[in-house]
């Protein structure tokens, strides 16, 4: 799940909730009568700033700053001056079995990396998880280039495919149906280096193999040395690429947001489309991608009020007794200090409004990166009519295209994720995985990322008699610098959502 944990007991449990009551949730989604109330919380909450937001005028000329690209602030990817050595010897195999969804895992896999390096252990391409919410079954090797990966490490760490015969027996199921020796279960939230070399290093020595689960965030940020941090930047940063098939699936739907007058050709001759390559900067079109993490599951957790009334309340109530007894983080706030406290994900209206305040006109182009929308295409509709020119992986590419990543949500992130990383803008409507990988990644590649003041938002929303003029001058002075200016991380945040000063040197 790609829920954001806003720290303690609570955020983890509704990380593991589904996993334990998977029935549940299937059987939620598909059997209550919430489509009633749905369609009823679709509505615009924000109709008078709507309407001016409607009658915003279109002005390219003022608009041109929005697109310039970031100034050089004088950081660059940290250049390795010794490349690390490979062990002498290695101490055994090391398996991790990786939950939540792409991005965690993604961060996973650079944690397993620098454990595998710390204990000079030999990595098993890590193991994902079924998520039980998103079903996808997606391996490493679906998702990832796995001979790249291994290439570009291969001085850091060695990696194998699979075990060799003699620990064939060490997998997931081998887990699942008893305690076993091997499997080290008690890994603490963010482990010390040291943590690993006490519990870990002597299980491998014994047995020559040791497998970790569950394994996210099991790897502390802070007092580590500098190779080990610089090699978690490079798996993140370098040695992960997708396959190629989303790449060229990414590629081929940034082509058609730039240069959109080639989008109208023939759809279904060949399995892409020609991408042909007109370098022609000047005729290339910006676009900003919208992240927009807006679900069911989201919307209960938050125990925000969504404008959907009493059906709405009990509906969310119910679903939050089923699947976490009713045991909320924020039950306790009402909805008014919850969006002053800027802890509501931004509803697809608000984020357009938002996107409209900053200054874009309805001539822009966006693509809308997302999953499942509570609400449906009822409340997107809000956010097309702020930007018609909205396009997604739907209306980019023919079915034909998407047949390999139909009904995967990973893969499907995945091209999201690379759409992400090649636009000129992101901004995302809450801060969770997505948002804080891409903010880690943009950052590393000095790109645009516009992080939205969460609890501005909420208190500009709570006013309902506010003016346009003066809700735009809120939010323009908001965010003046959050746009991608380089935050030091500070101890305890992660790198791969801050990677300077740990991957990024001043040069
Ligand atoms: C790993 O290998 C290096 C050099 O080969 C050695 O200096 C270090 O002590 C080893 N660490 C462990 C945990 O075995
Ligand atoms: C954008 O808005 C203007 C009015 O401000 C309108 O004339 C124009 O047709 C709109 N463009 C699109 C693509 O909807
Ligand atoms: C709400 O907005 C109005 C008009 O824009 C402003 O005068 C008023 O002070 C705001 N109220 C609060 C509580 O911020």
């Amino acid at each position: 799940m790609e829920l954001q944990t806003r720290g303690g007991l609570p955020g983890i449990l509704v990380l593991l909730l589904p996993l334990l009551l998977p029935g549940f949730l299937s059987s939620l989604s598909y059997a209550s009568p919430s489509k009633f109330w749905e369609l009823n919380v679709a509505k615009p909450r924000h109709s008078s700033l709507l309407k001016s937001a409607l009658q915003r005028e279109t002005s390219h000329g003022k608009q041109s700053y929005l697109w310039d690209p970031l100034a050089d602030q004088g950081w660059r990817p940290c250049v390795q001056s010794t490349p690390s050595a490979l062990p002498v010897k290695s101490e055994g195999y090391l398996q991790v079995f990786l939950d939540g969804g792409l991005n965690q895992q993604r961060m996973g896999i650079c944690d397993a990396v620098a454990v595998a390096k710390i204990l000079n252990a030999t990595l098993v391409i890590p193991h994902f998880e079924v998520n039980p919410v998103w079903q996808d079954s997606s391996s490493f090797m679906d998702i990832f280039d796995v001979d790249h990966f291994i290439d570009v490490l291969k001085d850091d760490i060695s990696i194998v495919k699979e075990l060799p015969d003699e620990f064939s027996w060490s997998t997931r199921e081998y887990y699942a149906t008893a305690i076993r020796a091997t499997r080290i279960k008690t890994a603490p939230i963010h482990a010390s280096a040291n943590w690993y070399l006490d519990n870990v290093l002597p299980v491998l020595q014994s047995y020559g193999i040791a497998a970790i689960s569950p394994f996210s965030h099991r790897l502390t940020f802070d007092s580590l040395p500098m190779d080990i941090q610089r090699l978690r930047c490079k798996v993140n940063f370098q040695a992960l690429v997708f396959v190629p098939h989303i790449r060229a699936l990414g590629d081929a739907l940034v082509s058609r947001l730039r240069y959109p007058s080639k989008g109208t050709e023939v759809v279904n001759t060949g399995y892409l489309r020609e991408t042909s390559h007109v370098t022609d900067e000047n005729r290339a079109r910006k676009f900003v991608v919208i992240h927009l993490r807006f679900d069911k599951d989201m919307a209960a957790h938050s125990a925000c009020d969504f404008g959907g009334g009493k059906a709405e309340k009990l509906a969310l109530a119910k679903y939050r007794q089923v699947i976490w007894q009713g045991r909320v983080l924020n039950s306790q706030f009402t909805d008014i200090e919850l969006r002053s406290q800027g802890r509501c994900p931004l509803t697809p209206e608000e984020i357009g409004l938002l996107v409209a305040a900053l200054g874009f006109d309805n001539s822009t182009r966006l693509y809308l990166a997302s999953h499942k929308v509570y609400g449906g295409e009822a409340r997107i509709s809000t956010l097309r009519k702020l930007f018609p020119l909205m396009e997604d992986k739907k209306s980019l590419a023919s079915s034909e295209e998407r047949t390999q990543i139909k009904g995967k949500a990973s893969l499907l992130a995945a091209v999201d994720y690379y759409v992400g990383l090649h636009s000129d803008i992101f901004i995302s409507a809450s801060p969770g995985n997505m948002h804080n990988a891409m903010l880690g990644h943009r950052t590393y590649k000095n790109m645009k990322t516009i992080r939205p003041n969460m609890a501005l938002m909420g208190q500009l929303f709570l006013n309902k008699s506010i003016s346009w003029p003066d809700f735009q001058q809120a939010v323009l002075e908001g965010h003046e610098n959050r746009q991608g200016e380089i935050r030091l991380r500070k101890p305890k945040q992660s790198i791969y959502t801050y990677p300077a000063p740990d991957c990024m040197c001043e040069a």
